[in-house]
């Protein structure tokens, strides 16, 4: 979510395609039918992710060094070929690789643009489980040009870095299927200078431990998780670590400049977690937390287990937000960019919950409020079921997504919608799902059909009758 709003100027970027670094050219031309796709087939981000193989695990071992900004990393990549491949890609941007191997054996690989090409020594065949290891390093990029998006991607700050990658980051810092239709497992091993201190998803395997005056902190992500989701957010912080009520284990952590911010921060994501744990299911992963760091990023992103808080102390309200994305976008994820009001909608319907829960405005009022909000509003213009490439974290998917949630609630009743968000939940738990998939569901349990009503809410560019 936004925290402050900025004229942004949309700008449509080409993708430039160009050789990058001297790598070795792939030799022999391949067998037809067995080159994996250079995008995952989601049509508003073509090369976004790649075909012809499911990423179970990474296990990314990074090294960093705020002074002079350089990164060193190795990416272990367990996936399975779901087609024969003679050669795939993996998504990279910048960075200088310097060495690729496919099950122990050197491969050859190139460079252009964010794609990197891999050519494994012998042929996969359909079905065979394959490890990729790619080492790297140089001075990581964020993106900063793209359409309405801001700053995002491994993002160097003076004491360490701040790492938020949605929607396509994941690959300024690591080499990855990166799109969130292909989810997996993360192993982290982050080296820092003794003194800092990294954070990444899920919980420490162990204690971190020092030598030669560098520290590696251990984390462990073991429940599926989106590329744009992993973070290696590292600096000066200051960190709480305990339990919430209802026993989830809980890690808070602060930059220096936010020292006043940490108890909050750490008592509000538990409380948070807690209650969501009641209206949506069972928490979905092995811990809760947050962070907040001195860079003024200009949004909080829901990282799996540890959602950022960019430059500023969040309320409760936007904690509301990034823990209800644990269920609605990282443990339920979308397939395709369109649907990301499937995230954002949600999310933002849950602020309202929250504020209603607290004894603050209801979601009544909230709803009521951007009703009232003329129909010549440029607000109505953007159909929030189709989230445009362009602009795609534009208001419209956050609050008349919500309204699309509030206007179904009133169609249903209060038992139907809190029990088809529930289901919605358990249902497609830690895979990915589609707004068909929703709309089919919630006829499904209301035993009413509600084409009319999405219709009206989600596509049509104008206000709802
Ligand atoms: N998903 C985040 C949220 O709503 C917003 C991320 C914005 N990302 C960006 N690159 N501007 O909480
Ligand atoms: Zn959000």
């Amino acid at each position: 979510i936004r925290h402050a709003v900025a004229p942004v100027v949309a700008i449509l970027t080409l993708l430039g395609c160009s050789p990058t670094d001297g790598a070795v050219a792939p030799t022999s031309p391949a067998p037809a039918g067995s080159v994996g796709a250079p995008g995952i087939g989601d049509r508003d981000f073509p090369l976004d992710g790649n075909g012809g193989y499911d990423v179970t695990h990474y296990g990314l071992a990074l090294g960093y060094t705020p002074a002079t900004k350089r990164l060193d990393g190795v990416t272990t990549i367990r996936a399975r070929a779901l087609q024969r491949l003679s050669r795939f890609n993996l998504d990279l941007s910048g960075l200088q690789v310097s060495e690729v191997s496919v099950d122990g054996t050197r491969a050859t690989y190139s460079r252009q643009g964010d794609e990197l090409t891999v050519v494994p020594a012998a042929v996969l065949a359909s079905g065979a489980r394959f490890t990729v290891r790619v080492a790297y390093g140089g001075e990581p990029r964020p993106i900063t040009d793209s359409g309405n998006l801001g700053t995002y991607g491994f993002i160097p700050t003076p004491d360490g870095a701040f790492v938020t990658a949605e929607p396509n980051g994941a690959k300024t810092w690591f080499p990855a299927n990166d799109h969130p239709a292909d989810k997996a497992a993360f192993d982290f091993e982050i080296t820092v200078p003794r003194g800092l201190t990294a954070l990444a998803n899920g919980e420490l395997t162990g204690e971190p431990t020092t030598a030669d005056g560098r520290t590696t902190f251990r984390w462990r992500e073991s429940h599926p998780m989106a590329t744009y989701l992993a973070t290696a957010t590292l600096g000066k912080f200051t960190l709480r670590r305990g339990e919430t009520a209802g026993g989830v284990p809980n890690v808070a952590a602060v930059d220096p400049a936010y020292h006043g911010s940490l108890t909050k921060l750490y008592t509000v994501s538990g409380e948070v977690t807690d209650h969501w744990s009641k209206v949506f299911g069972r928490y979905p992963f092995s811990s809760t937390g947050g962070v907040v760091d001195d860079f003024s990023a200009g949004y909080a992103l829901e990282t799996q287990t540890k959602p950022m808080y960019g430059g500023f102390a969040p309320d409760e309200s936007i904690i509301a937000h990034e823990l209800a994305h644990q269920w609605f976008g990282n443990s339920v994820s979308i397939r395709r960019w369109q649907d990301l009001w499937l995230n954002e909608g949600f999310a933002t319907y849950a602020e309202w919950l929250w504020s209603e829960h607290r004894g603050r405005t209801t979601a009544d009022a909230h709803f009521a409020a951007l009703r009232a909000r003329p129909a010549s509003d440029a607000f109505w213009t953007y159909p929030p079921g189709r989230a445009r490439p362009d602009d795609l974290f534009n208001d419209a998917v956050y609050k008349r997504g919500a309204m699309t949630l509030h206007a179904l609630r009133e169609e249903i009743g209060d038992q139907t919608f809190f029990a088809l968000l529930r289901e919605w939940v358990e249902r497609h738990k830690y895979g990915n799902a589609t707004t068909e998939q929703f709309v089919t569901l919630a006829e499904q349990r209301s035993g009413r059909q509600l084409d009319a009503l999405f219709d009206a809410w989600l596509f049509q560019p104008e206000r709802p009758a």
